[in-house]
């Protein structure tokens, strides 16, 4: 059987998301290529090598620019925060190679036109990990809207709630660094629900939204990264830095469809680990996604009998689901680690077909425009037209 060589930048909260995916896709998906774990990148030798061993790599590698050249190399997953993602991008399609790369696509929008061109201009696929459009719940709400379900969409409203960094002694991480992660909450969490709206309703018009950091000034902390040992365990230093990106960015959007759009994303929600929630509202009915339900879509129609309307909560587990049939038998439900499996598998088996993975860098790239117009419109003040 044919084969394909991975090579996956990035070995930590990503990096065990996407390991996991390489290695179990293939007890899922009838996969018309295996793909072959070849090379695991970080920057420090003895983690990476620990992390290597236990994800299942055959070998590791402290620079990247050692993996993206190699002959044994199909795919460069790049797995890193997103202030390397432009680099690693440009030079793996320099060589060819097919790359997959988390989301935000890249700190800032000149860095992600710059992976389309040279995506484009080196004839390489390309694909973006916004990975919940790959749940079943998700592909069901895509289902129904497209098949006019939902009559005309007037709404969506989706929150993307976190805490993690309530507490004002939080270290000043990777996270909050705009140098490095180009913003906040923002281009953390509200990146996949526009890439939510964006696959579900359609492509936005314009914005009026508003940013806040509420704590302004945080500890340093020597190594960088929100999951490297543990949220709870970081190496804090008595001085303190500026936080440079938003704490939380709200915004209301005009579709270019006429629907209207309210999001929210925040890393101060008390209570809320990891809180996706929308609700999308047609002519016809509506649909309620919350990602701590994964499995679950609520979904009311008008053309129930009326003595029987209301909400009823579907479970996305039916082999007619999208995905549900590689899965477990009906029921029995699947998790957020299956989210990477399912769009790893697509990749695969677009790769091996020389087809076109989705979602790809344009679909990260529109996300970016959507995400650079909110910031434009929260310093002036002003609703700002999303670029074409
Ligand atoms: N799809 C999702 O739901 C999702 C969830 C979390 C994070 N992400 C995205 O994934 C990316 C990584 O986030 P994370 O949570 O895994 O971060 P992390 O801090 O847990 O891990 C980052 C990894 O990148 C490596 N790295 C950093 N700079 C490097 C360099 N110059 N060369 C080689 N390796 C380098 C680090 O060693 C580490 O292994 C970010 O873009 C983030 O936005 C996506």
């Amino acid at each position: 059987m044919k084969e394909i060589g991975i090579g996956l930048i990035g070995y930590k909260f990503m990096g065990k998301a996407h390991s996991h995916a390489y290695r179990d896709a293939g007890l899922f998906f009838d996969l018309p290529a295996v793909p072959v774990m070849k090379v695991l990148c970080g920057r420090s030798e003895q983690p990476l090598k620990a992390a290597a061993e236990k994800l299942g790599w055959q070998e590791h590698e402290t620079d990247w620019r050692n993996v993206v050249g190699r002959k044994d190399i199909d795919i460069v997953d790049i797995s890193t925060p997103q202030n390397i993602h432009r680099d690693i991008a440009v030079e793996a399609a320099k060589e060819g190679k097919t790359v997959l790369c988390e989301k935000p696509l890249a700190s800032t929008l000149k860095d992600a036109y710059e992976m389309v061109e040279a995506a484009e201009k080196h004839g390489v696929k390309h694909a973006v990990c916004f990975n919940y459009r790959k749940l079943p719940a998700v592909g069901l709400a895509k289902n129904l809207i497209k098949d006019g379900k939902l009559g005309k969409i007037y709404h969506m409203r989706a929150v993307y709630l976190q805490d993690w960094i309530i507490d004002p002694e939080f270290p000043l991480v990777w996270r909050l660094q705009k140098s490095v992660a180009g913003s906040g909450a923002h281009g953390d969490l509200n990146a996949h629900i526009i890439d939510m709206a964006r696959y579900l309703v359609g492509e936005f018009e314009e914005v009026a939204g508003v940013c806040e950091t509420f704590i302004k000034k945080r500890p340093l902390v020597k190594e960088t990264g929100l999951l490297e040992t543990g949220i709870e365990d970081k190496k804090k230093s008595a001085e303190t830095g500026d936080v440079t990106v938003d704490d939380a960015a709200l915004f209301l959007a005009r579709f270019k469809n006429g629907a209207l759009g309210s999001f929210e994303a925040t890393r101060f929600a008390a209570g809320r680990k990891n809180g996706l929630k929308f609700e999308i509202n047609g002519s016809k009915g509506s649909i309620v996604f919350n990602l701590e339900n994964l499995n679950e879509l609520d979904v009311y129609s008008t053309e129930d009998p009326e003595y029987a309307r209301g909400f009823k909560t579907v479970i996305a587990t039916d082999p007619s689901h999208p995905y549900a049939a590689n899965w477990w038998p009906a029921g029995h439900i699947i998790g957020y680690g299956e989210s990477f499996i399912n769009l790893v598998s697509d990749l695969l088996t677009a790769v091996s077909k020389g087809e076109y993975p989705s979602p790809d860098f344009y679909d990260g790239l529109k996300c970016q425009e959507v995400l650079s117009a909110v910031e434009e419109s929260a310093e002036s003040g002003k609703w700002v037209k999303v670029k074409e």
